[in-house]
Formats: structure tokens, C-alpha cells, sequence
């Protein structure tokens, strides 16, 4: 492997009494190998058992390969660190078989804890006024990795994975999956589902959906392009281009069929061209698609600061 395709880190691993890896936490992690001793030696003060929840908290380090696939939990944490520490951008990272290396997780404000163990040790948690936040495989982003310049309206609805850039803001009902997130400043009020990726200066709007890939069938993985509107409660699955506006409310997936001009071709066709505007004519109920010159969106600049 090239050395720029290698990830290093020293980092703390939360595991139960019986060794199982709960998650991983990298502050610095880095492109390429990387003399990590000094940087775990000094993370040892954070080391040790919290009886409270069942765990105890060792010093990890590692170096992975990005093309290769995630061989444990820790390694698999790491991957998520790189994408949003912006060391790597989505689908440029190797995550075949991630969801195997993710234990299931009881995340609590004081950290993880096994799901049986969290069960067993309520009483104990509630004494000592630890509160459940979530049962799930990813941690809240900002619980580990908190991004330059950005954002996050609600912690709970963007998972650590997320690559977020300077200037994005996310929104209460914006979303952002793991693997998936901008390239520059974007307001995000939608859901912007695992593989996806935004371009600068894009406008997500309120309750908008992104078509995912993960469940549910979907096989292409959505990009959107620069200065683009989703509108409003609308959706996409195909990708769009620069540019480009959604009708607020129009759901544009790869079969509908389109008019464009006295034609009708399906929306899969005109995946990821620039400076198109979807519209479902309200007299008709036909979705058209036209051409739009000039640049789609800009964004409150009031907002991105
Ligand atoms: C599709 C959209 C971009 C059109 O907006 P616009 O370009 O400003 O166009 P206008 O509303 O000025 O409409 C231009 C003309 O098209 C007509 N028109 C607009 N939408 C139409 C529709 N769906 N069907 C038929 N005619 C329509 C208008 O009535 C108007 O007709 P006129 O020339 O006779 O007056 C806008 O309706 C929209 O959905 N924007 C999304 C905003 C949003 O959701 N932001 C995110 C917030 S969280």
C-alpha cells in the first residue's frame, strides 16, 4: 500500500470485562505511518475501569490500510474518524463488512456500554444519573469528532462517519449518515443518506430525502453538485448536477417519467447534468424538466458564518 493511503492513530478503546470492543476514539488521526507512542503514552491518564458501566477504557494504536477492508472495531472506528476529520471523503474509503465490526451499543452520556450490561446495571446507571441516549451501531458525531467550522443544530442526528466541511450547517431535521456529507458550505434540513455526497454551496431543504443505498433496493448512489436546491419536503434518486432546483414536494426517482420539452425520457437519463429544473406541472401532474441558465442557489451567507 502507498503510504498516502494509510491512516494512523493513538486513540482509547472502551471495552467490556470479557474484551469486546465497544468504540474507539481517535483525537488526532493522521494520513500515512506516524510515531504514535508519545501520543499514547499521553492518553493513559484517561485509561482505566469505570465500574458504573461495565468497562474499561485502554490506550489503542494502529495504522489501517483505506483500500483494504475493516478487520476489527477498532480499525472500523478509525475509518470513521478519517472521513470526518475530512482525511478522506465518502465512498473513498474501504468499509466492506463495516456493520460486522459495530457492536450493537447502549450509548449513554457517560459512553458506551453493552446493551446486556446496560440492562443488567440500570438500577446503578440511573443512581448515578447516566441516561440512555441510544441503541445503535454508530455514536453521535460530535461525541467524538467535532468539525471545523461547522454547525449541528441536534447531535443526535448526524453519526460519527459523517464528513462534514466548513460552512455546512445541519439543521434539527437534517440528517447525515455515515459515509456521506459535503465538500464545502451546504445547509442541510434533509436526510442525506450513507454513500451521498454534496456539493459546495447546495441547499438540502427542510424534510427533503435523499435516496439511500443501504436498505430498501436502491443501487445508485446519489451525488449532488454545487449551488443545487432540493426544495422543500422533496426527493431524489437519481444524481443532480450543478445548478439544479427541485421542485419543493416533487419526488424525482430513476423511473419517473419525464417531459422534457415535447419529449418524455425517465429521470435516470438525466442523472447528474447540470442546470436542470424538476417541476410537476400543477395543471397537468406531469414532472418536466427544463433547462436553467445561471447559478441555482446562494446561500444566506448570515447562516454559514
Ligand atoms: C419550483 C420553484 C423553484 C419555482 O419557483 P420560481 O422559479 O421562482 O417560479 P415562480 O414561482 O415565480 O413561477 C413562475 C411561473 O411558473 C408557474 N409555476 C410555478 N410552479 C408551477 C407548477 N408546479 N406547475 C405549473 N406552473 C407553475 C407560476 O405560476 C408562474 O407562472 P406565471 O409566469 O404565469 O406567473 C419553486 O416553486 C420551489 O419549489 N422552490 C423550492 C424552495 C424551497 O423549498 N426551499 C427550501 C426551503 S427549506
Amino acid at each position: 500500500m502507498s503510504n498516502e493511503r494509510r491512516i494512523s492513530a493513538a486513540g482509547l478503546s472502551t471495552r467490556t470485562t470479557d474484551g469486546t470492543a465497544l468504540d474507539a476514539w481517535f483525537p488526532k488521526p493522521v494520513l500515512g505511518t506516524a510515531d504514535l507512542e508519545a501520543e499514547q503514552a499521553a492518553l493513559e491518564s484517561s485509561a482505566g475501569p469505570d465500574e458504573r458501566r461495565g468497562v474499561v477504557v485502554e490506550t489503542v494504536s494502529l495504522t489501517i490500510d483505506a483500500d483494504a477492508a475493516p478487520a476489527s472495531t477498532v480499525d472500523a472506528y478509525l475509518r470513521l474518524h478519517a472521513l470526518s476529520h475530512l482525511l478522506v471523503r465518502p465512498n473513498e474509503i474501504n468499509l466492506d463488512g463495516i456493520f460486522g465490526h459495530l457492536p450493537n451499543v447502549a450509548w449513554t452520556n457517560a459512553g458506551p456500554v453493552h446493551p446486556d450490561d446496560a440492562a443488567r446495571l440500570l438500577p446503578q446507571l440511573k443512581h448515578h444519573g447516566i441516561e440512555l441516549q441510544g441503541l445503535d451501531k454508530f455514536p453521535r458525531l460530535t461525541d467524538y469528532v467535532l468539525p471545523a467550522g461547522v454547525r449541528i443544530a441536534d447531535a443526535s442526528r448526524v453519526r460519527l462517519g459523517a464528513h462534514l466541511s466548513p460552512g455546512t450547517t445541519v439543521m434539527h431535521e437534517g440528517f447525515v449518515n455515515f459515509n456521506a456529507g459535503t465538500l464545502g458550505a451546504s445547509m442541510i434540513e434533509g436526510r442525506v443518506s450513507q454513500g451521498v455526497v454534496i456539493g459546495d454551496g447546495t441547499d438540502i431543504g427542510g424534510g427533503a430525502s435523499i435516496m439511500g443505498t443501504l436498505s430498501g433496493g436502491g443501487t445508485h448512489r446519489v451525488s449532488i453538485g454545487a449551488r443545487t436546491l432540493l426544495g422543500a419536503n422533496a426527493g431524489i434518486g437519481i444524481s443532480l448536477g450543478d445548478d439544479c432546483v427541485v421542485e419543493a414536494g416533487l419526488y424525482v426517482t430513476a423511473g419517473t417519467k419525464v417531459k422534457v420539452g415535447d419529449e418524455t425520457v425517465k429521470a435516470g437519463e438525466l442523472s447528474g447534468r447540470n442546470g436542470i429544473l424538476f417541476r410537476r406541472n400543477s395543471l397537468t401532474g406531469a414532472v418536466e424538466a427544463s433547462a436553467r441558465a445561471g447559478v441555482g442557489v446562494t446561500l444566506n451567507e448570515a447562516l454559514h458564518a
